[in-house]
């Protein structure tokens, strides 16, 4: 269907924090990971159809160094350390797109950090 919008802000967070002191998110903010392995959010994303689609995750990282993270639908890991690059500063962001397949009705897509640093600065997912 028609892609939508999944605020981070707005999801399951573990070991993060929603916050907004930076520019140019969308929504009320965006998830702050605490910089530790394991720091995660979790969104909750319904499909009207089983089948592929495309998780494009919106993301801000103002340092210099990649911030891996895997990806899980539904308790599955379907993409691990997946590359989120620095994008210059806190206030600049970029969209990683991570190709999924989906069941019908709710699917759980979870976004974890995979160092020590912890994952990017999140916006949004849009399914
Ligand atoms: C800074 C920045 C945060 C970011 C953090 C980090 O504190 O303001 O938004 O999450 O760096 O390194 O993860
Ligand atoms: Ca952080
Ligand atoms: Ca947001």
């Amino acid at each position: 269907g028609t892609p939508a919008d999944h605020q981070a802000e707005d999801a399951a967070i573990t070991n993060g924090v929603a916050e907004s002191n930076h520019l140019g998110y969308t929504g009320s903010g965006f998830v702050n990971y605490d910089n530790a392995t394991g720091s995660a959010v979790e969104f909750t994303v319904n499909a009207a159809a089983a089948g592929p689609a495309n998780v494009v995750l919106r993301f801000a990282n103002g340092t210099t160094t990649n911030r891996p993270m895997d990806i899980s639908v539904n308790g599955t890991k379907v993409a691990s350390g997946v590359a989120f690059g620095g994008t210059g500063n806190w206030d600049t962001w970029q969209t990683v797109t991570v190709p999924v397949t989906l069941t019908a009705g709710t699917n759980k897509i979870k976004a974890t950090a995979t160092t020590a640093n912890g994952g990017p600065n999140v916006d949004k997912i849009t399914v």
